[in-house]
């Protein structure tokens, strides 16, 4: 028997006995008609969450994010301001400008998934710009963030960034595909830390003001997103809310504490700075030009006969020189302390 510990990323995670019962016995209808009473329950309870007007049921976190931006986008010449490390910009095929015909103008993502605020001052274009410019349309902030290793904004930037975004009379769009991570990480209601907000099991939710719902409610229709009797996905989410805090507070108390594991082995090969990791997730450095993160994940992979546990762990290559570990509800604690032990057979 070989254990596999997959940390590539918590959305590898598979759908509880209890939300497969839910699922079994969801009432289901036709939610382009607003007809799925299960669909309906869900937008209702992410909207009271969120402290929101209204709220959208979407199939996956690329459309929340595109439909958002097209519902914000709505006259031609447009452009987003964005992090270079969001998701939105890295790894959504950029489909704003692809799909939606927005031009995006990206702003460097410092190490904290933050951005220098002097930076957006001068990136953002007046509402009525001369023929030649695009007008700045929206600013999009991602929390927790995905590229930098879940790092959880600040407040206070959420709020700077905010503030200003109003004072130009500019949306702010909040890519929140793990914003409960964030809410448990620094101890503030997720209601105070969003603007726009979505998430998992299958699918994501958008909220917002009823009048910019409305018109993502349309943009959903036009990217093929409109779904019959998914009152069965609804039904998974439901159940996954219920326990989303006490869970999440689990996966960043192991991360932190597999992060702590790894430095403490003062391998030349391998290190890993614990007081950066805020949420689920873990980012391992390779120093050496000898053991690539390639190498690492490679090795990894491979079950080593002499072990008396054979144990295969799986993580994510995130440059030559960085690996992302992710954790998530369905590892346990000693999965995690089989992937140290080999991790410390391999780099000691
Ligand atoms: C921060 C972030 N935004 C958006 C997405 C996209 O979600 P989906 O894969 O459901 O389209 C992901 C997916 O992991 C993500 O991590």
């Amino acid at each position: 028997m070989v254990r596999e510990v997959d940390l590539r990323s918590d959305t590898v995670t598979r759908p509880t006995p209890a939300m497969r019962k839910a699922m079994a016995e969801a009432s289901v209808g036709d939610d382009v008609y607003k007809e799925d009473p299960t669909i309906n329950e869900l937008e209702e309870y992410v909207a009271r969450l969120l402290g929101k007007e209204a709220a959208l049921f979407v199939p996956s976190g690329t459309m929340g994010n595109l439909s958002s931006v097209m519902a914000h986008c709505w006259t031609r010449g447009q452009e987003i301001i964005i992090g270079d490390e969001s998701h939105m910009f890295m790894y959504e095929q950029g489909g704003i400008s692809q799909l939606a015909g927005v031009h995006v103008s990206s702003i460097p993502t410092l190490e904290d998934g933050t951005f220098d605020l002097d930076v957006l001052k001068e990136k953002i274009r007046p509402a009525n710009p001369e023929s030649h410019e695009p007008s700045t349309g929206l600013i999009c902030l991602e929390n927790s963030h995905n590229r930098c290793g879940g790092r959880v904004l600040p407040v206070s930037f959420i709020r700077e960034v905010c503030a200003l975004a109003r004072n130009n009379g500019i949306p702010v769009h909040m890519d929140g595909a793990r914003i409960i991570n964030a809410s448990v990480q620094c101890g503030v209601p997720v209601h105070q830390l969003v603007e726009e907000w979505y998430r998992c099991p299958v699918g994501s939710v958008v909220v917002g003001p009823k009048k910019f719902i409305d018109r993502v409610h349309r943009c959903r229709k036009v990217l093929g997103g409109g779904m019959r009797q998914a009152g069965v996905l609804a039904a998974a989410a439901l159940v996954a809310l219920e326990s989303a805090e006490e869970r999440i507070r689990t996966d960043h108390r192991r991360a932190k504490k597999f992060a702590q594991e790894i430095y403490d082995l003062k391998s030349q090969l391998i290190t890993c700075n614990p007081d950066v990791v805020e949420s689920n997730m873990v980012l391992l450095n390779f120093p050496s030009s000898n053991f690539t993160s390639e190498d690492f994940v490679q090795k990894m992979a491979e079950v080593n006969k002499d072990d008396a546990e054979k144990v295969v762990l799986r993580a994510s290559t995130w440059s030559k020189n960085r690996v992302r570990c992710v954790l998530h509800s369905d590892l346990t604690q000693e999965d995690l302390d089989f992937a140290v032990m080999k991790i410390r057979t391999t780099v000691l």
